[in-house]
């Protein structure tokens, strides 16, 4: 089954605040992300007018937390497009496989942390949205 926005999942992290107000602590055990996790990336030092993804993978499946600050992920899945907004550290938002996704609007100082069902693999990535809307097609 070819994957919609339907799929994209919003995931509240187990948050732990500190009774005595020593900040938060949060924590992904391995029921919390629908997959296993195979690798951990991070984007930072992004410039505001910058776009990181531009892309879809045929298998991989992943997952976005704004660690700091703040960004936007633009999702499209071939039939429509949604933007959400990540600025919390106890969000995640999986993206499951066959979806276009772009990330913008960088806040300063922002960190996106990626949470990645696959080892890197250059033949996952589907770069060219024409292909993606070909793919998707089929
Ligand atoms: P890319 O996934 O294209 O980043 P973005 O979509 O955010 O713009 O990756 C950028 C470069 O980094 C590209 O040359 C591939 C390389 N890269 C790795 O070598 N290993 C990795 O795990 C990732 C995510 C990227």
């Amino acid at each position: 089954m070819k994957k919609t926005l339907n799929d994209i999942q919003e995931i509240k992290i187990p948050k732990i605040s500190d009774p005595d107000g020593r900040g938060n602590l949060s924590v992904i055990e391995k029921e919390v992300l629908p997959y296993k996790i195979e690798r951990v990336y991070y984007l930072y030092d992004v410039p505001s007018d910058a776009t990181r993804g531009g892309h879809a993978h045929i298998n991989l499946q992943q997952s976005l937390i704004a660690l700091s600050g703040s960004f936007d992920v633009v999702l499209d899945d071939g039939n429509e497009r949604k933007i959400i907004s990540l600025n919390k550290p106890d969000k995640a938002l999986f993206i499951p496989q066959g979806i276009w996704r772009e990330l913008e609007n960088f806040s300063s100082g922002a960190v996106c942390l990626a949470l990645v069902s696959e080892i890197y693999k250059e033949e996952d990535y589907i770069r060219d949205y024409k292909d993606f809307l070909t793919f998707k097609s089929r």
